[in-house]
């Protein structure tokens, strides 16, 4: 499967993708990397292991449509077959949303549905929560919704800070995005009735 990977920062979880595809057994390889951020760190991770980077600025377009147009010419251009969010920090237009329906994941640092958007360590720190975690999901119109690809629970530990939980969550999001990718490139996450029905063993997560 080809995968396009959007991102608009530091691209560690690109980073845990790219070094997934480079074992010779996984079913996916990255064609291209694409930051809306000239000076994402994560186009570096992409550069050094020889993967097409393309930077499209948002402030260029004066919609959001037409911005996403670009981006998913640029993605088709490279042939890309699913779409992989990863510290993407943009609302896609619906229909971005639409022309990768089923073929667009995102990594969203919670247990979902709970904590979506924005500030979700604080939150979750806030709320009393003892687990938090991470989650691989398909994209849909609403921020943070679509059918579960798989989750990793983390716990909350006494005097957490907001930085201490979203480290411990990142580690977790390293294992699980690479996981999640392999499931869906191996033609093993099927939608029903929106959520993910997976075939086979999930317990190497
Ligand atoms: C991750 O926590 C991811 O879950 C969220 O944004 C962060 C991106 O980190 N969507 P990185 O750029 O992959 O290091």
């Amino acid at each position: 499967m080809k995968v396009g990977v959007l991102i608009s920062g530091r691209g560690t979880n690109l980073k845990s993708l790219i070094d997934a595809c480079a074992s010779p057994d996984f079913p996916a390889e990255i064609v291209i990397v694409i930051s809306n951020k000239a000076d994402a760190g994560g186009l570096q991770f992409a550069r050094d292991a020889g993967i097409a980077t393309r930077v499209i600025s948002h402030r260029d377009y004066d919609s959001r449509e037409a911005f996403d147009r670009v981006m998913d010419e640029a993605l088709r251009a490279a042939g890309a077959d699913l779409v992989c969010s990863a510290g993407f920090m943009r609302i896609l237009s619906d229909e971005f949303v639409e022309k990768w329906h089923n073929r667009q994941l995102n990594i969203h640092p919670s247990l979902l549905p709970s904590f979506k958007g924005l500030n979700v360590y604080a939150r979750a720190i806030e709320a009393g929560c003892k687990v938090s975690g991470c989650t691989v999901h398909f994209v849909r119109a609403a921020m943070d919704e679509g059918p579960i690809v798989a989750q990793t629970a983390v716990p909350v530990l006494e005097g957490d800070t907001p930085d201490t939980l979203a480290a411990r969550i990142l580690k977790a999001e390293h294992k699980l995005y690479p996981h999640a990718l392999r499931l869906v490139a191996e033609g093993r996450v099927k939608i029903v009735d929106e959520r993910c029905v997976i075939e086979g063993d999930t317990s190497a997560a």
